[in-house]
């Protein structure tokens, strides 16, 4: 695997700091629950999948530094960390997915030690990590069938390996089109604030030689009225029981153009990311960032001072506007609610 988004190094979870990317390549260190629940707070890690795995590996770092504690004080301990890390970001479900498979795996083992309740919620952690990985594959496998050889593939925001444990889900459709002998070339929304178009996405596909155009993200609409683009793939952070899905801020526009232009918007969607609890897009959160994010870019702003702002930063594409999620288990043609539930 070209890019490590997260690795487990003997006693610590490492995770590429994205925040830096891509002026500067470097892993930060991470120990504890309180100290993963912040880098996903921070971005450090970010995108649906890697939160949700790097949540998971949050819990078993936790469960290691309290092995020595009686077991009263580690189910304590354990606790809390659940709780920390499920208050560090509220739209992606993959972190409470991640949260409760690592909840069941504790439960199955509770009347054991500590010390063997923490080797099983690491090797819980390792499985969650591998199963990522399959996933994405398997979804690239689906996926690839959809594009033509030749397409011009346009995304939005970062649904690559940088944001899952490996291959990603809308990147890995076009990795696995790539690998499938066709020549596909991305166009990458810059995606306005916190530019993981331009930063991530497009360092991605530098790096693995897959020709891809940076545009900003006003630019999409005037492409498409071109015929520049043939398809849209973009990720989602959760898919509501009808359909609806979430995705970085930005995205419902795009949709909106792609059927304007009668482009296919495929959403590339593990099964971790459909939320059937919640009925529709209306009931998802949506993380609402600090406004420092849209004055400017790190320490420069140039937003005129006193000025209000909003910064939400996921929003909500209609299911009428999807052509399609691409799942693990296959491609789920106009998805409602009807198409939906028989996956689980
Ligand atoms: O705020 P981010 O960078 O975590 O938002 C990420 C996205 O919106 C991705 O498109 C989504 O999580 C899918 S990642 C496979």
């Amino acid at each position: 695997m070209k890019v490590q988004t997260l690795r487990w190094a003997n006693d610590h979870l490492e995770m590429i700091d994205q925040r830096v990317l891509p002026a500067e390549f470097r892993y930060m260190s991470y120990n504890s629950a309180e100290s993963v629940a912040q880098g996903i707070r921070d971005m450090v890690v970010r995108g649906a999948p890697a939160i949700g795995v790097a949540a998971a590996y949050g819990v078993a770092l936790e469960a290691q530094r309290q092995r020595n504690q009686t077991r009263d004080a580690f189910q304590q301990a354990l606790s809390i960390a659940f709780d920390v890390l499920a208050k560090s970001r509220p739209t992606a479900v993959n972190l409470f997915w991640a949260l409760q498979h690592m909840r069941s795996a504790w439960e199955s083992v509770q009347a054991e030690t500590p010390d063997s309740i923490a080797q099983a919620l690491l090797s819980k952690a390792h499985a969650i990590y591998q199963e990522d990985i399959a996933i994405n594959r398997a979804m690239g496998a689906h996926g690839e069938k959809l594009l033509k050889d030749g397409a011009r593939v346009l995304t939005h925001c970062n649904a690559g390996a940088l944001a899952t444990a490996g291959h990603g889900t809308a990147l890995g459709v076009i990795r696995s089109a790539v690998e499938a002998g066709k020549k596909i070339s991305v166009i990458a929304d810059e995606t306005r604030p916190f530019l993981q178009g331009a930063r991530l996405t497009a360092w991605e596909m530098v790096q693995e030689n897959i020709p891809c155009t940076l545009i900003t993200d006003n630019m999409a609409g005037h492409l498409m009225s071109h015929g520049d683009i043939d398809a849209v793939i973009v990720g989602t952070d959760r898919v509501a029981a009808n359909g609806d899905v979430a995705n970085k801020i930005g995205t419902y526009m795009v949709a909106v153009l792609a059927q304007r232009h009668k482009i296919p918007f495929y959403v590339a969607c593990p099964l971790s990311t459909i939320d059937m609890s919640v009925a529709c897009g209306r009931d998802i959160p949506i993380e609402e960032r600090h406004a420092d994010e849209v004055k400017g870019f790190r320490d420069h702003h140039w937003a005129a001072a006193g000025v209000a702002i909003r910064n939400p930063a996921f929003d909500v594409t209609p299911a009428e506007l999807v052509t399609a999620l691409i799942t693990e288990k296959g491609v789920i043609h106009a998805p409602n609610k009807g198409n939906l539930q028989p996956l689980f």
